[in-house]
């Protein structure tokens, strides 16, 4: 039954995007050359995107209309640092000129350091298969923080690591392309060792300059005038790709399968992420320090996984609710997720992504509805569940499916680079500034 609900007063609720998928004109990163290589389904290419490089300004402006309180970016890693040990400061102040922007608009900026998408520079260097990637990783982290932190204090070091790994050293569908057991298991443990870098780095360089410690940090900046959206709170963490692994049948053979997948998909990478003791079959030891490395838990939630046992591969559930791209609809698994991790973390959940695909805007608002319904009964069982991130804004270059998949609030006309918001957006809109959903709202939009 569709009935109203509240959320907590505190509750921040915004969108997340990513750079690769929404800036447009980089021909510099690993996803570029993809694209020019014909591996994208539709034929269109990230270069084009939602030239979002050029129309920051106006993209800014539609998220304060929106009345979104919080908002995840990306940073184009190639652009920052074009070649190996070399800076870019102007591109580095375009992105300042962005987020003090936010921050003016009352926005509270979440930055994403890597978002699947890297230098080409890197790729000659083995990118995360080498041990290297871990010091360079660190050096282009420093530079960002050393540049913004006095205005950022919340950061995602790495996104959703899991899905980087399946799609490039097992499935192969995403670059680099491989289908490789033990690079894939290579590139865990660098990517994980990374994270443990960046996280140190970050608190490192904040609490060196004080940064941690103002009352109030925009206050020591030109970005003084929203002040009260930024707080000097030190928040790292990663955007975690969880999904919950059911078995396909009762066979026994598909539950033990089920479980299997999800260790190596998410429980693994995770621990070791976090505590910096790698787990098989990532690794052994605590080669950077064991210790408590997330401040939140990032949760990216979309689907759920049947297991088989027979190809050891994941399946949809029969008879379920799908988007356009056949993942099934089952916001309780967004439910069981959080109780699960924050039983095993204790740490504040943010959902740092949940969303769908539905060109036809037929089921968003109401996915929208029921994902965060489940969120306020987390709240009121007393998890603390403090934020939410939709992916996305707007329609954007949405990866192996180019600009066909469509998952934005706001649709997006790719040739005129039109804007227009959706019904499922207005819908959003509300809810972010009531934090709650109404009887009219229910009668307006579901
Ligand atoms: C990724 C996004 C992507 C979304 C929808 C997430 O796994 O972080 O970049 O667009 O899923 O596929």
């Amino acid at each position: 039954m569709i009935k109203p609900f509240k959320l907590p007063d505190g509750f921040l609720m915004g969108s997340a995007t990513a750079a690769t998928q929404i800036e447009g004109g980089d021909s510099n990163n690993n996803w570029f050359a993809w694209c020019e290589s014909g591996k994208i389904k539709d034929g269109t290419s990230c270069i084009r995107a939602n030239d979002h490089w050029n129309k920051y300004k106006e993209d800014t402006k539609l998220l304060k209309d929106l009345g979104h309180k919080v908002y995840r970016m990306g940073l184009e890693w190639s652009r920052i640092e074009p070649e190996n040990g070399r800076f870019d400061d102007s591109v580095m102040s375009r992105y300042r000129d962005e987020l003090i922007l936010l921050i003016r608009s009352g926005i509270r900026p979440l930055v994403t350091l890597h978002h699947f998408s890297h230098p080409l520079w890197l790729c000659d260097v083995g990118e995360f298969e080498s041990e290297k990637s871990i010091g360079y990783f660190e050096r282009y982290v420093r530079y960002v923080v050393e540049n913004i932190g006095d205005i950022v204090s919340e950061y995602i070091t790495i996104n959703e690591p899991n899905v980087y790994v399946t799609n490039g050293y097992f499935t192969g569908e995403w670059p680099p392309g491989k289908k490789d057991l033990s690079q894939a298991i290579k590139v865990y443990k660098n990517m994980a060792l990374c994270h443990i870098a960046a996280y140190k780095a970050i608190h490192e360089i904040r609490a060196r300059m004080g940064w941690d410690k103002a009352a109030d940090i925009a206050c020591t900046t030109e970005a003084h005038a929203a002040s009260a959206c930024v707080t000097s709170r030190t928040m790292v963490g990663v955007a975690n790709h969880l999904r919950i692994f059911d078995p396909y049948s009762k066979n026994p053979l598909d539950i033990i399968a089920a479980r299997v997948m999800d260790w190596l998909f998410q429980g693994a990478i995770i621990k070791s992420m976090t505590t910096g003791r790698l787990r098989f079959p990532i690794g052994f030891g605590a080669p950077l320090g064991k210790g408590r490395f997330f401040d939140f838990i990032g949760i990216n939630y979309y689907s759920r996984s049947a297991v088989r046992f027979k190809g050891f591969k994941n399946d949809v559930m029969p008879g379920t609710p799908r988007n356009d791209l056949d993942w099934e609809i089952y916001p309780e698994g967004l439910y069981m997720l959080c109780k699960d991790f924050y039983k095993k973390y204790r740490a504040p959940i943010w959902i740092t992504e949940n969303g769908t695909c539905d060109s036809k805007d037929a089921f968003r608002a109401k996915y929208i509805y029921d994902h965060l319904y489940e969120i306020s009964r987390l709240c009121e069982e007393g998890i603390p569940v403090e934020r939410y991130y939709h992916w996305t804004l707007m329609d954007n270059f949405e990866w192996v499916e180019g600009e066909s998949a469509r998952f934005g609030l706001v649709h997006v006309d790719f040739e005129t680079q039109q804007r227009t918001v959706r019904k499922s957006g207005r819908f959003f809109s509300e809810m972010c500034s009531s934090n709650s959903v109404s009887e009219e709202m229910i009668e307006k939009y579901l």
